[in-house]
C-alpha cells in the first residue's frame, strides 16, 4: 500500500505539489472513486487510476541503459558538474532511478540506471561475482605474464585482495578485462600494478546485458523485459546467454 500522492509522482507526470493539488480538487479517480486525500493508501498495482480522465499506467520499476560519455560524474547530483541524472528527463528522474555501481568520471560505457534497490544491490554486491567487462586501451601492450596475474586474483599495492579476473589482450595498446567485482578505481588500480596504465576505459557488459553499439554516448533507453530478466539470471548465476 501505498499513499495515492506518491504514486502520482512516480508515474513521472506529476511533482508532489502538483499531484497534491489534483487530488484535493477531486481530479483524481481511484477504481472510479474520488479521493481527496493525498495520504490515502492504495495498492498501486491493482489500483485503476484516473487523472482528469486520463487512465494512468504505473510501473513499480523503472530500468535504464545509458551510454555513459566521458567527463560526466556518476552521481545523482552535484552542485558543479553534470551528473548522469542530467541526462535524463524530469519524468525519469522522479521515478527516483539511481545508478548501479559507479563508472569514473572519464569512463564510458555501459551504466544501468533503475529504482528496484534489490536489483542493484544483488548486481553490486560481490557476494553474486556478476561479470563486467571492459574495453580499456593502455600504454604499453599487455602480456601473458599480466594474464597469469589478473587470473590468480591481484593484490594491490594498499594490499587490496582482488578476485581471479579475466584479461585478453587485443590488438596492440588494448585489451579486455572482465571482473566479477567492483573495487575503486578496480581496472585501472590493476593494469597500473602491471605496468600498463589505463589511457581509456569503456565498460562493454554487465552480466550478459550488453551495451547497445547503436546508443551514441549519452543516450539512454529504457530495458526490455527479456533484457531485465536475463539480469536477473545474472543474479541467479547465469551469465552466459547475450541479451
Ligand atoms: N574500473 C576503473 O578503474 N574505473 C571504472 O570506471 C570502472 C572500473
Amino acid at each position: 500500500m501505498q499513499r495515492l500522492d506518491k504514486v502520482l509522482v512516480e508515474t513521472g507526470r506529476w511533482s508532489r505539489k502538483e499531484a497534491k493539488e489534483l487530488i484535493r480538487r477531486g481530479q483524481v479517480l481511484v477504481n472510479g472513486v474520488v479521493i481527496r486525500q493525498p495520504e490515502r493508501k492504495i495498492e498501486p498495482e491493482a489500483a485503476a487510476l484516473t487523472v482528469r480522465g486520463e487512465q494512468i499506467s504505473w510501473n513499480r520499476y523503472c530500468y535504464l541503459m545509458m551510454n555513459k560519455p566521458a567527463g560526466v560524474l556518476t552521481a545523482t547530483k552535484d552542485r558543479e558538474q553534470k551528473t548522469v541524472l542530467d541526462l535524463l528527463p524530469t519524468a525519469l528522474r522522479r521515478q527516483g532511478v539511481v545508478p548501479v555501481g559507479r563508472l569514473d568520471k572519464d569512463t564510458e560505457g555501459l551504466l544501468l540506471l533503475t529504482n528496484d534497490g534489490v536489483l542493484a544491490h544483488q548486481l553490486l554486491s560481490p557476494r553474486y561475482r556478476v561479470k563486467k567487462c571492459y574495453l580499456v586501451a593502455t600504454d604499453g601492450t599487455v602480456d601473458q605474464e599480466d594474464v597469469t596475474a589478473f587470473r590468480g586474483g591481484m593484490v594491490l599495492r594498499d594490499g587490496t585482495q582482488c578476485l581471479p579476473a579475466e584479461l585478453e589482450a587485443l590488438e596492440a595498446g588494448y585489451c579486455l578485462v572482465t571482473l566479477r567485482e567492483g573495487k575503486y578505481h578496480q581496472v585501472k588500480r590493476m593494469l597500473a600494478a602491471c605496468g600498463k596504465p589505463v589511457r581509456a576505459l569503456k565498460r562493454l557488459s554487465i552480466g550478459a546485458l550488453k551495451l547497445d553499439d547503436t546508443l551514441e554516448a549519452g543516450h539512454w533507453r529504457e530495458l526490455t523485459e527479456e533484457k531485465v530478466r536475463g539480469l536477473k539470471k545474472a543474479v541467479q548465476g547465469d551469465q552466459t546467454e547475450q541479451i
